[in-house]
């Protein structure tokens, strides 16, 4: 096992082949140490930058779940780190080992896709055996005659077949690996005869018996029901603890998000946002985008004016903010802000001025609580998202009084986005 360092890593792809990318292009890239054989350097007009100043550690052992919007470079970054990609600048490590230019196969990762990429010819037990057969090689003194032997004989029945030393490790690890995913009963179908779940779970297997330093896993349950999801999201975390081989997670599911890993990175335009672990990024967001992108439904922004010593202003209310505030908002005196409010922070209450009167768009009872979506009753614009016990009975068209827990609001320097309390210098 080991830890993975990404060292001020750059990537840029030439711009006609990424006219879909709005980055800006023209970026300096700082000089690569430490590996003077690396592929160019330079960005420029003619190339677009997908990945920028990438500077974190994943702690040997750690699930690091990576999130962010669809191309802000999630799957190039992990390409890279598994060498499907060059970096265009910066260096990575695993362990003690610069990778940058190290072939894949070198690079000791193993990675699951999306797509399971299973060889359709193969039944599950050769789909995990198929990389073993080449990395059991260098730990396992290999006889070529054995092999060929092996090989041979492998289409043969059961009793005529050759087993060579190599081989029968293979076979004790894959039945390790079939054990540890309940597919013991699967270990002679094809593919095809195999469900989402199996599949995946054989994909997962063929990367857990090489018993690589680092696993990838780009999206690997989002081909699958909401209840298969769920039982492999945690039999996957439950595996990672068990193997303790540092992984890398990426997925668009907020749950998946909050309950797999260790930390969430979040990643926008190339970026790191925030790494923390899941609630600190759930209550400490650094910025606008980490508040909305975590949580659903999202966090609800109100432009408000700040008037010291501690009130908030907006036409349609006025808040008074506790005295924790008093710090971060020196120098925002008449300055416009966000206020930041996640949904389960409102609740019903009665008419005040601290309050919200809202009007009732939309009811989504669940049973075990309610959403819904209401505008505020002079401010049909601003909508906002609020979520109450399931116990209350709402109806669309209804007026409402909201309160907000003071305790709990965020707030957002308007221009920058910046949270006036949480610092981003200390979460990456
Ligand atoms: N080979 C390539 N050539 C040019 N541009 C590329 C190439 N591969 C990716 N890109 C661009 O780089 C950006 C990042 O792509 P990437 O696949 O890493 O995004 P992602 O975060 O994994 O997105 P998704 O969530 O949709 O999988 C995208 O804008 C994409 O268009
Ligand atoms: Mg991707």
């Amino acid at each position: 096992m080991a830890k993975v360092v990404f060292e001020n890593v750059y990537k840029s792809y030439p711009r006609s082949r990424a006219e879909d990318v709005s980055v800006a292009s023209d970026i300096r890239i700082p000089k690569i140490e430490g590996n003077q054989n690396h592929p160019k350097q330079k960005s420029s007009n003619h190339s677009v930058s997908v990945l920028r100043n990438i500077d974190f550690t994943v702690e040997d052992g750690e699930f690091m779940v990576l999130v962010g919007p669809s191309g802000c470079g999630k799957s190039t970054l992990l390409r890279m780190l598994a060498g499907l990609e060059e970096l265009t600048g910066g260096n990575i490590y695993v362990g003690d080992r610069l990778i940058n230019s190290l072939p894949p196969k070198a690079r000791d990762i193993a990675m699951v896709f999306q797509n399971y990429a299973l060889y359709p010819h193969l039944n599950v037990y050769d789909n995990i055996a198929f990389g073993l057969r080449r990395t059991v090689n260098q730990s396992l003194k290999s006889n070529s005659i054995e092999d060929i032997l092996t090989g041979l004989t492998r289409s043969l029945p059961k009793g005529l077949r050759y087993h060579s030393a190599k081989e029968k490790e293979i076979a004790k690890r894959v039945k390790y690996v079939a054990s540890l995913l309940q597919i013991e009963s699967l270990l002679t179908r094809l593919p095809k005869e195999l469900s989402g779940g199996q599949k995946q779970r054989v994909a997962l297997g063929r990367a857990i018996a090489r018993n690589p330093q680092v696993f990838l896993m780009d999206e690997p349950l989002s081909n699958l029901d909401a209840k298969l999801r769920t039982s492999t999201r945690a039999q996957i975390v439950q595996l990672q603890r068990q193997l303790g081989t540092t992984t890398i997670y990426v997925t668009h599911d907020q749950i998946e998000a909050m309950t797999m890993g260790d930390r969430i990175a979040v990643m926008n335009e190339g970026k790191i946002q925030q790494i923390a672990p899941p609630l600190e990024i759930y209550h400490h967001p650094v910025n606008r985008f980490v508040a909305e992108f975590i949580g659903s439904p999202p966090m609800n922004f109100i432009p408000v004016t700040y008037v010291a010593p501690l009130t908030l202003i907006h036409p349609q209310f006025c808040l008074t903010l506790p005295e924790t505030w008093i710090e971060p908002l020196q120098g925002y005196k008449e300055k416009q802000l966000l206020l930041g409010i996640r949904p389960e922070h409102f609740s019903l209450s009665t008419v005040s001025e601290q309050n919200l009167a809202v009007v009732v768009n939309l009811v989504e009872a669940l049973g075990n609580e309610t959403y819904l979506s209401v505008h505020l009753a002079e401010e049909k614009n601003t909508t906002l998202q609020v979520k109450i016990p399931g116990d209350k009975a709402i109806a669309r068209g209804e007026s409402l009084h909201l309160a907000i827990d003071l305790n709990k609001i965020h707030l957002f320097a308007e221009n920058t986005g910046e949270s006036l309390r949480f610092s981003s210098e200390s979460s990456i």
